[in-house]
């Protein structure tokens, strides 16, 4: 098949799951090595040079598969254009997390089909957890720690005042402080709050239930491609404020009836 005809779901599960996997085995084996090479938003905004050679691991897999498809990497930007398939990939999600020794880290690929993210994988090696979904097709877990494939299912029926939250905070001071207050109005309504580190694995935590709920401002489609399509898959509503795709101002992650619990606590925090 070359790379202009309309693949199926499970082939770029596929290929996405190989390149994740190698590039996460470079990330692993590379660690002690990783410094910052560069900043971003802000001075904590960090970039090693790891992140950089674990994309363009990953762009020379998809290119040599997929020539024709185009890319969307966190590190270099969009290459290729016009093509039908285009993946999104966030080369090491949680980069501050591997800088400093912590295990929530993961390698994010997601592949879009006339704009619609059909495949996702999120592997996380020191967690010996990788996560993939395809459209239609179920969020799975391939875990270390138990044989086989796993069906992920979110919790259902958790409501606010009973439910583990996940967060992540932004680079930009202004923006935490906006996100502090959020957090602070909502720590007394929920059994707690959880900052993991990796948005990506945020999201997989939902669809596995290690989680009740997400939710995070300020996110870009490469923190959230992939592993909002394991979310949906394993049940999750994943979705803006009043129903407005996820992204940059808001994304939420939870079953039904706790996505609008939540949803309509944050409005009237944040609004929006
Ligand atoms: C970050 C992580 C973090 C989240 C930030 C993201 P990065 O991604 O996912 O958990 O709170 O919003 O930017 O910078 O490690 O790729």
């Amino acid at each position: 098949m070359t790379g202009s005809a309309r693949p199926q779901p499970g082939e770029l599960v596929g290929l996405a799951c190989s390149a994740a996997r190698e590039a996460g085995e470079l990330l692993t084996a590379r660690r002690d090595m990783a410094a910052v090479v560069q900043t971003k938003s802000s001075p904590t905004d960090v970039v090693t040079q790891l992140d950089r050679a674990a994309e363009d691991l990953i762009r020379r897999r998809i290119s040599a598969a997929r020539p024709a498809d185009s890319i969307l990497g966190e590190e270099g930007g969009q290459t290729g254009a016009g093509a039908a398939v285009r993946w999104i990939v966030d080369p090491l999600d949680g980069t501050v997390n591997y800088l400093y020794g912590l295990p929530t880290w993961a390698v994010s690929i997601a592949a879009e089909v006339d704009g619609v993210v059909v495949a996702g994988v999120v592997c996380a090696p020191l967690q010996r957890s990788l996560y993939l979904a395809w459209l239609g097709g179920g969020a799975w877990l391939e875990s270390g720690w138990e044989p086989g494939r796993r069906r992920l299912a979110c919790n259902a029926g958790v409501p606010l005042a009973d439910a583990l939250v996940a967060t992540g905070f932004g680079y930009q001071a202004s923006q935490r402080a906006t996100q502090g207050r959020a957090v602070a109005a909502l720590l007394p309504k929920v059994r707690d709050i959880r900052r993991a580190g990796a948005a990506a694995v945020d999201l997989c935590y939902v669809a596995s239930g290690q989680v009740d709920a997400y939710y995070e401002s300020g996110l870009h489609a490469w923190d959230i491609a992939a592993g909002g399509l394991v979310a949906r898959e394993a049940g999750a509503v994943v979705a803006g404020m009043h129903g407005r795709e996820p992204g940059e101002e808001m994304t939420i992650a939870a079953s039904p009836v706790l996505f609008a619990q939540l949803h309509d606590q944050l409005t009237a925090v944040v609004g929006g």
